[in-house]
């Protein structure tokens, strides 16, 4: 989710991209399908474990405390869906899956393991696909680690964060840190080089000083994969409201800045490369789930409010589709019963809607979008025609912010950091671009 710039994009249980896409409905696109793609038989795969044990006090996800025990009947039903979507998508090799929620290692590893041989029955799953699972840092979750692994889990990210005590009980989490000690120390010995830590900032006291400590603390124990997640004060939560009463204050945004750039100079100290606005990586780590949005590949979705982006072909449909599954487990559990799948909403993106996608999600990375990647979804117009005669995109790369070159286009180290400052106006120009039909697209429908 793209709720601000410095908030790792989580699994898709919540829309990429949704802030900046302008998706239109079918009936009223006269673009829809004019997106040109390369052909593709493969996509990743989201589930969505709905549950968790407890609410934490800023989490505003797609997530409930469950009234008994459904887990065969969840199983049962994740099943079926990953089956029909899998069907309706006709792909032929699933890349990557990513169980993510919610708490998923509150599910029983045989639900993981069913859920995956469902994907090899259906489509292909190669050995070296990357499985991550997404782990709170209980006793519980850290338990099953092992069990998890043997069904086909061969990488873990856990929720550590924060190494205060004192802070975790303010976030409402149900671990503390030695528990998150021993979770990462457990995942690492079984999955050396493949777990990563989340560790959020921005957090109610937290100073600037006391921050750069816990990071290196936490860097002295972790792996080689660490999401950075800047606190984000939602609606409706425990912790807005405890804000709005003054009875706790988080850092100001000035702050939080510095804590963004401070943690990226650590991590890059202490080897951990950036390559996306809040992931970093060592030893060639990289997420390879999370890359396939960050490069607007197919994904499937499957499970209670989870999206997937991918082209409905065993419909016939030749143009890639928004979807969004029910989010409410039990209205979700009827619906695949009934007619095995919970898709609640489906918007064929237009042209537009997905290179905009392909922009917002793209200038995450460290990389940027190179003119190759660029074209293999707007073959007609490259990014110098878009952008480069725009005197505000001439403005920003004379301040150093963006960088527009042969090799595409990217932010610079301090452009980054203002990304979210600087899409407005490259959406625009695209916007501008694509509907004054400046593109000259014929609308070949391909994907
Ligand atoms: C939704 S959780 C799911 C994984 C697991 N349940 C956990 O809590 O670690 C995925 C990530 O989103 C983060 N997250 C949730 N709400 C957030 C918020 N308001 N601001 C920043 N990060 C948030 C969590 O802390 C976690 O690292
Ligand atoms: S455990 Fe994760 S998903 Fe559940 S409430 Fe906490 S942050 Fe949200």
């Amino acid at each position: 989710m793209l709720r601000t710039c410095l908030t790792a994009v989580r699994g898709p249980a919540v829309c990429v991209g949704r802030c900046f896409s302008s998706e239109v409905s079918g009936a009223d696109s006269t673009l829809a399908g004019f997106s040109s793609p390369p052909f593709s038989t493969e996509a990743s795969l989201y589930v969505h474990w709905p549950y968790c044990l407890k609410r934490c006090s800023y989490c505003n996800f797609n997530k409930y405390i469950p009234r008994s025990d459904n887990q065969d009947v969840m199983l049962e039903c994740l099943q079926r869906e990953t089956e029909t979507l899998l069907k309706l998508s006709q792909v032929s090799r699933i890349t990557s899956v990513f169980f993510g929620g919610g708490t998923p290692s509150l599910a029983r590893p045989s639900t993981i393991a069913a859920v995956l041989q469902t994907v090899t029955r259906h489509a292909g799953l190669s050995e070296e696909a990357e499985v991550t699972l997404e782990v709170n840092p209980t006793p519980v979750g850290s338990s099953k680690l092992e069990d998890f692994l043997h069904a086909g889990v061969n990488r873990f990210s856990i929720g550590v964060q924060s190494l205060r005590d004192d802070d975790l009980k303010v976030l409402g989490r149900d671990h503390n840190s030695q528990h998150a000690l021993q979770t990462v120390a457990e995942a690492r010995r079984l999955c050396p080089g493949r777990v990563s830590v989340d560790v959020m900032f921005g957090r109610p006291g937290q100073s600037v000083a006391s921050w750069e400590l816990e990071l290196d603390e936490l860097l002295s124990v972790c792996d080689d994969h660490v999401s950075l997640y800047q606190l984000t004060l939602e609606r409706g939560t425990q912790l807005f409201r405890q804000v709005q009463k003054g009875q706790l204050s988080v850092p100001s945004d000035d702050i939080t800045a510095v804590m963004y750039d401070s943690a990226r100079r650590i991590l890059q100290k202490r080897g951990y490369l950036q390559y996306e606005v809040s992931n970093f990586a060592r030893n060639g780590a990289i997420s390879q789930h999370n890359m396939s949005y960050w490069k607007a590949s197919q994904y499937l979705g499957v499970g209670p409010g989870a999206h997937g982006r991918f082209v409905p072909r065993g419909e016939g449909y030749v143009c890639r589709e928004a979807r969004t599954q029910t989010l409410e487990p039990d209205v979700w559990l009827r619906e695949v019963q009934q007619r095995s799948h919970g898709t609640r909403r489906r918007i064929p993106l237009t042209h537009l809607g997905l290179l905009e996608e392909v922009l917002v999600m793209g200038l995450r990375l460290t990389d940027g979008i190179t003119h190759q990647h660029w074209q293999l979804f707007s073959p007609r117009a490259d990014l110098y025609q878009i952008l480069s005669s725009s005197s505000e995109v001439q403005d920003l790369q004379q301040t150093g912010l963006l960088i527009l070159d042969d090799r595409g286009l990217r932010c610079s180290w301090q452009g980054l950091a203002l990304l979210d400052s600087m899409l407005p106006t490259l959406l625009l120009l695209l916007e501008a671009y694509i509907t004054q039909g400046l593109d000259n697209n014929s609308g070949s429908l391909q994907l």
